[in-house]
């Protein structure tokens, strides 16, 4: 069976982000039949692996989803890296280690929580601003520690994240904020090694 292609998800980067990283977003209900359609894609081993999680068959999808972007790509894919909601998949791909995170608009409860794992001085910027400026800040530090490639085992409150519009990362890395359909609902964030 030919693989679909997959260019509809691709979504826009800001323009300092490198060439070769590319990020696509997929809303769960529009891709649920390729695990039905290209499961197969995947072996038994890693059916059996992506199954052992919570919410098997996103993590599935998600697998599969990366495995015919990287049959797609054109250009050699270094680094690659999944983040997933309920109801979305986001692949990212580049020629380099990179990291990405998606996290649906939190709660003011929500985001008081996260507020309290950052940096003092991003607590400092953020107390009192909108939940959603606390989520943006969260998926940078979430892309940030996947890029790098230690997830939560490093203290997220260890590196500033900075703003939206001053992002900041740890010295050799970036990361920056992505624009999201508002419709969506979520925040989004791609980082990469410099
Ligand atoms: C990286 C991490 C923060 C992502 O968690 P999340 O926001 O719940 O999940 P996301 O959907 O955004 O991302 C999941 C994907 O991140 C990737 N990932 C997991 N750990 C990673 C790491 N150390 N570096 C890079 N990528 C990582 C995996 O591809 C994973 O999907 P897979 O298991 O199907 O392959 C988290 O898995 C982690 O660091 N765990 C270790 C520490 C921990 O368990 N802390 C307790 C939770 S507070």
């Amino acid at each position: 069976m030919s693989l679909p292609d997959l260019a509809a998800a691709r979504i826009r980067v800001p323009r300092d982000v490198p060439a070769d990283v590319e990020v696509h977003l997929f809303p769960l209900a529009e891709y649920q039949f390729l695990l039905d359609s290209h499961g197969h894609l995947l072996s038994p081993a890693e059916h059996d692996r992506a199954r052992q999680g919570h919410s098997p068959e996103i993590r599935l999808l998600s697998h599969v989803l990366r495995r015919i972007l990287l049959a797609r790509r054109a250009g050699p894919a270094a680094g690659t890296s999944l983040s997933r909601t309920e109801d979305l998949i986001v692949v990212a791909l580049a020629g380099r280690p990179v990291g990405v995170d998606v996290e649906k608009q939190q709660s003011p409860e929500q985001s008081e929580l996260l507020l309290r794992l950052l940096h003092p001085a991003d607590q400092r910027r953020l107390r009192g601003r909108p939940a959603a400026e606390v989520t943006a800040a969260w998926t940078r530090k979430e892309a940030t520690l996947k890029a790098i490639g230690v997830g939560l085992q490093r203290d997220p409150g260890l590196d500033e994240v900075g703003t939206r519009r001053r992002p900041r990362a740890p010295l050799g890395w970036q990361v920056r904020q992505l624009t999201v359909p508002p419709a969506v609902g979520a925040e989004l964030a791609v980082a990469w090694r410099d």
